[in-house]
């Protein structure tokens, strides 16, 4: 049984999403993903036609935004004023905007101190719960007792994510998501506000040539050790 918190972070197509539900599940602990989160708000604020670049626009739509999320790493609908929206922000305008919806200050504090709250409620309820996203391990819960921080080859990430978008239904090609892959990585490391990075104390995982099984067994190897 986990007791506490994994942050998990790194950037996209490093396996984080599945690596981080396999973990939970395996724990019995409950799962977070916060990058849904800040899809949710991207997806409210171009549904008000609201200019993703316009920070104060940005952040009233954020604290006026419903937003519903589960700890079920089995799956639960994540809702958009009680509408399920899963698919929708995986899609390509989503995608696109949401590095520029989260580099804004003022929707990390709201998004962060809800995320801090779904993390106490976990270990009250559940005894502990996998978080994954940018700043989970810097910023969200820095008391962590394990942080993971994974990564991947550009080619690598690029090849996952096509193929995550063909599964589901999205059409895309490995150039054009590596362009993406990169571009957004690029601003999520460089932004002022909780840049992506690792902690200094994170253990880093590269899933460049590791399969999600080897990966999840070297996690769940630590988690045993450290008790
Ligand atoms: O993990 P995912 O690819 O769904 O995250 C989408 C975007 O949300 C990231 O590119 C990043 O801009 C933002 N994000 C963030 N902080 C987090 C999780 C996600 O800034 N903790």
């Amino acid at each position: 049984e986990l007791r506490g918190v994994v942050a998990m972070d790194g950037p996209s197509g490093t396996g984080k999403s599945t690596v981080a539900r396999g973990l939970a599940r395996a724990l019995g602990a409950g799962y977070l993903d916060t990058g849904a989160m800040y899809r949710v708000v991207t997806l409210a604020v171009l549904r008000a036609g609201v200019d993703p670049a316009d920070s104060a626009a940005v952040l009233r739509v954020a604290e006026g935004v419903d937003l519903g999320i589960g700890t079920d790493p089995g799956g639960s609908a994540v809702l958009l004023g009680g509408e399920p929206v899963d698919a929708e922000i995986r899609g390509p305008e989503v995608t696109a905007a949401v590095s520029a919806v989260s580099a804004v200050a003022g929707v990390r504090d709201l998004l962060v101190s809800r995320q801090r709250r779904i993390i106490g409620e976990s270990r009250a309820t559940l005894g502990g719960i996998v978080v994954e996203g940018r700043d989970i391990g810097t910023v969200v819960a820095p008391e962590a007792p394990l942080k993971v921080y994974l990564t991947a080859s550009a080619d690598a990430r690029a090849a996952r994510r096509t193929a995550q978008d063909s599964a589901e239904g999205r059409v895309s090609t490995v150039d054009a998501t590596k362009a993406d892959v990169q571009r957004r990585d690029t601003f999520d490391s460089t932004r002022a506000v909780s840049p992506l990075r690792p902690a200094v104390d994170a253990v880093e995982v590269d899933t460049t040539d590791l399969g999600i099984d080897a990966v999840l067994a070297q996690l769940l190897e630590i988690v045993r050790e450290r008790g």
